[in-house]
């Protein structure tokens, strides 16, 4: 395969680390940039005329003349609750009219509403609509998506969630990481037991899931009436022996010090950060947590304040975004959204956007060395975009201006 760009956005560089401060707006552009790929991995990158000296094409090689056209490496999301049933266009009424989303949670709805639905369906069914939504994402530019459970709140319904990311991840293009987020919520039952539920997690689920190999990474909702976070770190940390790698939903709508929490477990990545406190920055940019913003939640819940994003980047934070889709705080799945939203909201420039989008949301699922950039040796997952530069993407909002998806050096789109 053979693509000739207008603009090849590599984003390449050092994969050994997430990029922070000004590495952010390192995208590496190459004008009239060409890249080929043989065998579902990429083979060599450099301008169009460098490779035309360098490339021998075989006789059935694809040859794509993207001149004019925009070159990104596929987009990662790497904070997605992709598989869910039900939805929930009855909260926005109420939304409207100023009820908080933890709210509609403490009165049973929310997350316990679309956990209502998951423990009706079958994995089948899961399968059916999530599919649904990951062609969605890979016809928007996302190639890979880390993937949660936590709509089933019981062993069963939790593995039968993570068997669903199995069998998606088998019979679809977008590569997916598995997260499992049994502590997503106080499911109905242990309204008055939580401590009863972190058990159950603790003694129960992590256990009998560890071995079965269905989830890289344990997560928890660190909130107000949530999960507080000593509850957080007891889960966490028995995750942590168990082999886990470490995620939070952290200071998302109090500040409650998931940030640092996550800095102090080590964790790879702390999400939201919306109310995220200055210690807790202090404590992200020292360690190798990546902060994921989602921007597009912030949008969507009506939240008075988004993620500190400047500060985070001032003080040396490796920040990524992410969509956070789910059919509650944010119904969204494209990352295009979001990256116009990041570069109006938490003031980030197009580059910076394309960075936290590409190579450090790679390194927020542990990712980096495969996918997030393109460079020789990474896999060809290509993004295509109908624009002459790259910050036409942002600038333009709400259209999808992808004109091909390449996933493994085949095109899947376009
Ligand atoms: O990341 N905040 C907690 N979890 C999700 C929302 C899930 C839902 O509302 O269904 C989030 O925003
Ligand atoms: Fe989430």
């Amino acid at each position: 395969l053979l693509i000739n760009a207008g603009q090849l956005v590599t984003v390449a560089g050092n994969s050994d680390h997430p990029k922070r401060g000004d590495e952010l707006s390192e995208i590496a552009v190459i004008t009239d940039g060409a890249v080929a790929a043989r065998d579902g991995v990429i083979a060599a990158v450099g301008t169009t005329s460098e490779l035309q000296d360098r490339v021998e094409l075989e006789e059935d090689a694809v040859v794509i003349d993207a001149q004019g056209k925009v070159v990104l490496p596929g987009l990662v999301d790497p904070h997605t609750h992709v598989v869910f049933a039900g939805s929930r266009e009855h909260e926005l009424e109420m939304k409207i009219q100023g009820m908080p989303y933890l709210e509609i949670l403490a009165r049973g709805g929310g997350i316990l509403d679309t956990v209502r639905s998951t423990r009706e369906a079958s994995c089948e069914d899961l399968v059916r609509t999530a599919a649904k939504y990951l062609d969605e994402m890979l016809a928007q530019g996302t190639t890979t998506a880390e993937a949660k459970s936590g709509y089933g709140l019981t062993l069963k319904d939790e593995l039968k969630m993570l068997e669903a990311i199995r069998v998606l991840q088998e019979t679809q293009p977008v590569d997916l990481v598995p997260t499992f987020l049994g502590a997503h919520a106080i499911p109905e039952e242990y309204k008055d037991d939580p401590d009863g539920f972190v058990d159950l997690v603790i003694q129960e689920m992590l256990p009998a899931i560890s071995p079965l190999g269905l989830a890289r990474f344990c997560d928890v909702f660190c909130e107000e009436g949530v999960f507080s976070v000593e509850q957080t770190r007891r889960i966490l940390l028995e995750a942590k022996r168990l082999g886990f790698e470490l995620k939070i939903h952290a200071d998302e709508m109090v500040t409650l010090g998931g940030a640092e929490l996550a800095a102090e477990l080590g964790a790879t990545s702390a999400d939201h950060l919306m109310m995220i406190s200055d210690q807790g920055i202090e404590m992200l940019a020292a360690s190798e947590t990546i902060a994921v913003l989602l921007p597009a939640t912030t949008f969507c819940v009506m939240g008075e304040r988004y993620a500190p994003a400047r500060k985070m980047i001032e003080k040396g934070a490796a920040v990524a975004l992410s969509s956070d889709f789910n059919p509650g705080s944010s119904p969204v799945n494209s990352l295009q959204i979001v990256m116009g939203i990041a570069c109006r909201q938490l003031k980030m420039t197009p580059a910076e956007v394309i960075s936290a989008v590409t190579i450090n949301a790679a390194h927020a699922i542990g990712c980096a060395s495969s996918v997030g950039s393109i460079e020789e040796g990474k896999r060809a997952d290509l993004v295509i975009f109908d624009a002459q530069d790259y910050r036409y993407l942002m600038y333009r909002f709400g259209t999808n201006l992808v004109d091909k998806v390449v996933k493994s050096g085949r095109i899947v789109v376009g």
